[in-house]
């Protein structure tokens, strides 16, 4: 697709590899709209794009509040006209084994808690959901051409001590095919799906 004069929305965008995703499409012309919960660290980044000639604008947005969600793709329609481009990049870690044994006594002294398992699904899963959605809806109602980018990770392989993480990455990992296969299924011809796996 043509970079140049495109809209791109990325999650996560404050810093990173949102952040250095949002500076090569920046220099490659697109208009960039960076979305994430760290509300200095986003404006700094927004301003860097902005002095290195770039067109950028910043949105405090949590993927985890549908409303967040919407905020930050009507922002990208109002500021810059379109979306072309969403990279649901956004996502956390909280590493632990489901269970941990006291050396001494050879049982169980600590588990992977429910909230730290919740948490990295309601991120890196329903939060990449959502902007996907929110996302590709408005590109299907207005006929905007374009991409959405699914971020896994080497890790959706299945990575010790990373039981959340790891299945939040695989289960991504398979939303290309499906997504592409919906579209297909619903006649729509204009957003593409690609996955990334960094690392
Ligand atoms: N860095 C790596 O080696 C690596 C490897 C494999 C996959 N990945 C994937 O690449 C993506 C970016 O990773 P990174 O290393 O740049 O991570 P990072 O932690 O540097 O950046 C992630 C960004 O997401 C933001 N974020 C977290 N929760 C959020 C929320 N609820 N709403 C909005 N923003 C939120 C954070 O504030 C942060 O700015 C992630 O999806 C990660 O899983 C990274």
């Amino acid at each position: 697709m043509k970079i140049a004069g495109s809209v791109a929305v990325i999650t996560g965008g404050a810093r990173g590899i949102g952040l250095a995703l949002a500076k090569s499409l920046a220099a490659a012309g697109a208009k960039v709209v960076l979305g994430d919960i760290l509300e200095e660290p986003l404006r700094q980044s927004v301003r860097g794009i902005q002095r290195a000639g770039g067109e950028a604008a910043a949105v405090v947005a949590d993927v985890t509040r549908d409303e967040d969600v919407q905020r930050l793709m009507d922002t990208a329609v109002e500021r810059f006209g379109a979306i072309n481009v969403v990279c649901a990049n956004a996502a956390i870690i909280s590493d632990g084994l489901m269970l941990i044994r006291d050396s001494a006594t050879g049982t169980v002294s600590r588990v992977l808690t429910t909230d730290a398992f919740r948490g990295v699904l309601e991120v890196n899963v329903v939060g990449a959901f959502v902007t996907l959605r929110e996302g590709a809806r408005r590109m299907v109602d207005n006929g905007w051409s374009g991409v959405l980018v699914v971020v896994s990770s080497v890790n959706k392989g299945g990575q010790l001590g990373q039981i959340n993480y790891s299945s939040t990455k695989a289960a991504v990992a398979l939303w290309p095919k499906i997504l592409v296969g919906e579209f297909h299924m619903c006649g729509i011809r204009n957003i593409r799906v690609v996955g990334l796996a960094p690392g």
